[in-house]
């Protein structure tokens, strides 16, 4: 059995992590440059000044992800490169190499999947407050706009943002991530309304902008998928209120993201929790938030198991010990993508596009001169047949995007984590096909009947 007909194999990246160049062309600084020289922010004082140098391989890595036969390829453009300021004065030559790469995949029969906002925000805006500022939606609108005029005529596939309670929450909450902030509960939901609606403004400015027909989503996190540890109906009830629910004072739920854009308002035991730190909410807020989505993107990598409890309440089961986990120490848990897909899709009834999912592995070049990653393929393997499931099940799931073409900076973690499947030699940049390239070169070829 294979995978359904036009099903969508592809990969995906984003601009900081594998452009480098990062002065070069009249790019402007983003809060990533300024948080990878504090001490101690990232592992190794790592940065992505030269990363996977994609700025000036790009043709390489497209010939690379048409060797493998990738229908499609998910990167993100760089507000900073693109305008160095934030607003204002563009920068035609930032704007020229999204244009060329646009064209190289188009050539190389790849569709491009467009993710407008993957974390790196433009310093200058930052030093001027950032989110917090009520015009930051605008000045989101404006990129948008200005990227659209450019490559809409090619691109069609867009994502606004790309997991938004993972940059806010780690961004301005835990200060774990850029800008590294830890600011008060009240700033961060702020933040989180303005983010939401950059989101409903940016979708606004595709669709009055674009050159041809266009289709938005939007790439939630699913950081830990709550699945239900048995079948029985109670099961899957628990799993389910854990994963919608709103029960910490923190922003790194999923409701909270998803609800406003889907049914324009927020999920209501959040409302009630969060009740003395809400925003400020204009009342045409919901109304802009909510647009019209294509579909809902999703980044999914592991999971927890809960069952319900005598009284019904959710309890979370602990993993065995020994329990299979990536060298990121996240726990193996290939059932997360069948019921991320079915949990989503029965919430929010839009088309299911996994946006990110993959693994990172201790990779080296062996004696013979490979790199060898059976565990990633055996990885993928189990997670793919998962996600076949939901699809045999009529959960609408159009596509999957495999994290990560290249191996590549891993935010905080820098180079240590390797999610590639192929492999990248960082001092000589250097690029290997790893042998899950090779095996998802098969996957795609038979449309997932393999699996
Ligand atoms: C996701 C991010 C992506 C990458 C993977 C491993 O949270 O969207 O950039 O870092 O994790």
């Amino acid at each position: 059995m294979t995978f359904p007909k036009g099903f969508i194999w592809g990969a995906a990246t984003s601009a900081y992590q594998i452009e480098g160049a990062a002065r070069e062309d009249g790019r402007g600084p983003s809060i990533w440059d300024m948080f990878c020289r504090k001490s101690d922010a990232v592992w190794q004082e790592h940065n992505g000044d030269i990363a996977c140098d994609h700025y000036h391989r790009y043709r390489e890595d497209v010939a690379l992800m048409k060797g493998l036969g990738l229908h499609a390829y998910r990167f993100s453009i760089a507000w900073p490169r693109v305008l160095p300021r934030g607003v204002g004065t563009l920068n035609k030559r930032g704007l020229d190499f999204y244009d060329r790469l646009t064209d190289e995949l188009l050539t190389a029969g790849i569709t491009p999947y467009v993710t407008l906002y993957h974390w790196d925000y433009p310093l200058a805006l930052y030093k001027q407050g950032g989110w917090l500022k009520p015009d930051s939606s605008d000045w989101f609108a404006e990129y948008t706009a200005v990227v659209v005029d450019r490559i809409s005529d090619r691109v069609k596939n867009w994502f606004t943002f790309n997991e938004p309670q993972i940059f806010v929450g780690m961004g301005y909450q835990e200060g774990s991530h850029a800008p590294g902030d830890r600011l008060d509960f009240t700033k961060v939901l702020t933040i989180a309304h303005h983010v939401l609606l950059a989101h409903g403004k940016a979708v606004q400015a595709i669709h009055s902008r674009a050159k041809s027909e266009a289709k938005v989503g939007y790439a939630v996190a699913l950081n830990e998928v709550a699945v239900p540890a048995f079948t029985r109906e109670e099961d899957i009830r628990a799993a389910r209120q854990v994963l919608f629910a709103v029960e910490k004072e923190d922003c790194m739920n999923n409701a909270w993201w998803t609800d406003p854009v889907v049914f324009g308002r927020y999920p209501e035991d959040g409302v009630k929790l969060f009740e003395k730190a809400l925003p400020y909410i204009g009342s045409n807020d919901m109304r802009i938030i909510r647009q019209p989505l294509d579909f809902l993107g999703l980044n999914v990598y592991f999971g927890k198991k809960y069952c319900a409890g005598p009284d019904e309440t959710p309890k979370p089961i602990p993993f065995e010990p020994g329990h299979a986990h990536t060298s990121f120490h996240w726990p193996v848990v290939p059932e997360s993508l069948y019921w991320a897909s079915k949990f989503y899709y029965e919430r929010y009834t839009l088309p299911i596009i996994i946006s990110e999912n993959g693994m990172s592995t201790i990779d080296w070049i062996g004696l013979d001169g490979a790199v060898h990653d059976p565990q990633r393929i055996d990885f993928l393997h189990r997670y793919l047949r998962e996600l076949k499931h939901a699809c045999t099940d009529g959960i609408d799931v159009r596509g999957y995007f495999l994290w990560s073409i290249l191996d590549n900076f891993e935010w905080a973690a820098g180079y240590r984590e390797r999610f590639g499947i192929v492999y990248v030699d960082y001092p000589t940049q250097k690029r290997i096909v790893k042998d899950s390239a090779c095996w998802y070169k098969e996957v795609i070829a038979s449309n997932g009947e393999i699996l």
